[in-house]
């Protein structure tokens, strides 16, 4: 990994310690410069003649989205967030009463708002996969929980409280055994390490732009495997998706876009497809090789100090480092942090709240290093932790 270069491409990353790249990242500038030339051609041309110039890189989007995921171009539907893409996916499906929904204790919260309003819409049930030792979800009790009534296993692979990396291929595996639809939340996990759809055995997957991929904010994707794509039909469509083709009648797009509406960003679409482009080149084993060191690293000081305690799950935790400094409050060591240029994030209760709940944590402080860190960056936040005033 030529560091000395991507850092040149991310000159914020210089004269402050970012770790906040779980919850937005630092643009590298080819991304930031594909959308500024964008911009710039609408400001020229107006938008419907950009983007008929641009026409071949938009569509190059779809490759590179699917590129990034082992996945085909007519798999993938680009959208705002993760949020629109996991919606569309999983309001798709035809809810009965008595229909069970497979999930995890680290569930995120706007997933899990989804199945509360779907259970009191339909009557449909939510189970919660048990844990294995370590806090991760455990797919031996899963494979006891599948019956004829399970309609959906739909799990987070990474929560966005912690450096939890669930079993995703292992959970993919068995979807595929009982045939049962797996929809996958890879918010936390692309651009933070390989994300292989066909590896994962997952039929739905949705992920975002502005975080581990250092893509734009407003941007996200939804995967649908191929051949349950027909059978889907988006809980809202448009002219776009499914176009008027009879007085009477619409035809449904056959691929992934009938999840899309018609009016985009397309400057902000652009910037995604760079972005991907960019993670693929530096290389996804070795992004995830460098985040897992850099967080090792920190995860080890901190657990040195003895006012803080490390909070991550897992057996193998990944660049999302959770910890609560002991008298210390969290929106004064947010703020004292950010003074001293140290970049970090919070996570409230309510993001995952059947895990808070379940582990009695409030506001929990989050650390997420990327590649384009350094040593002495994680090195910084553990002085700042092991000086931490005492409130
Ligand atoms: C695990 C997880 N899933 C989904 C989301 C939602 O992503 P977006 O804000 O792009 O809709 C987040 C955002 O923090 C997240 O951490």
């Amino acid at each position: 990994m030529d560091l000395a270069r991507i850092r040149a491409d991310t000159p914020a990353a210089e004269g402050q310690a970012f770790l906040h790249s779980a919850g937005s990242s630092l643009m590298p500038s080819p991304v930031v410069e594909a959308m500024i030339e964008h911009l710039r051609l609408e400001q020229d041309l107006g938008g419907y003649a950009a983007a008929d110039r641009e026409q071949a890189r938009l569509d190059g989007v779809y490759d590179s989205v699917a590129a990034l995921l082992n996945a085909g171009r007519d798999e993938i539907a680009l959208v705002e967030n993760a949020t629109v893409g996991w919606q569309m996916a999983f309001y798709a499906l035809a809810w009965r009463p008595g229909d069970r929904i497979l999930t995890g204790r680290a569930e995120y919260a706007a997933n899990y708002v989804a199945y509360l309003q779907t259970a009191r819409r339909y009557g449909v049930v939510i189970d919660v996969i048990p844990d294995d030792a370590f806090g991760a979800i455990d797919p031996d009790a899963l494979r006891r929980m599948i019956d004829e009534r399970v309609k959906l296993i739909s799990i987070t692979w990474i929560p966005t409280n912690g450096g939890l990396t669930n079993p995703a291929a292992a959970i993919g595996e068995i979807a595929r055994e009982a045939g049962v639809p797996y929809l996958l939340d890879a918010c936390q996990a692309a651009g933070q390490m390989p994300v292989d759809v066909r590896a994962l055995g997952c039929d739905m997957l949705a992920g975002t732009g502005r975080k581990f991929l250092r893509g734009p904010r407003g941007t996200g994707f939804l995967y649908v495997r191929r051949d349950l794509l027909q059978r889907l039909e988006p809980p809202m469509i448009d002219h776009f998706a499914a176009p008027w083709t009879s007085t009477d009648g619409y035809t449904l797009r056959p691929d992934a876009r009938r999840f899309e509406t018609w009016e985009n960003n397309y400057a902000a679409r652009l910037g995604l497809g760079v972005a991907a482009d960019y993670a693929r080149a530096v290389g996804l084993e070795a992004i995830e090789a460098r985040c897992r060191a850099l967080a090792d690293r920190l995860r080890e000081g901190l657990r040195s100090l003895d006012r803080v305690s490390v909070l991550d799950l897992g057996r193998d935790p990944c660049a999302i480092v959770s910890f609560s400094i002991r008298g210390y409050p969290v929106a004064a060591s947010l703020a004292d942090a950010a003074a001293a240029k140290i970049v970090i994030g919070a996570s409230p209760p309510a993001s995952t709240r059947l895990d808070s709940d379940a582990r009695g944590l409030g506001y929990v402080l989050r650390a997420s290093p990327h590649y384009f860190n350094t040593e002495g960056d994680v090195d910084r936040l553990i002085e700042f932790c092991a000086a931490a005033r005492t409130k």
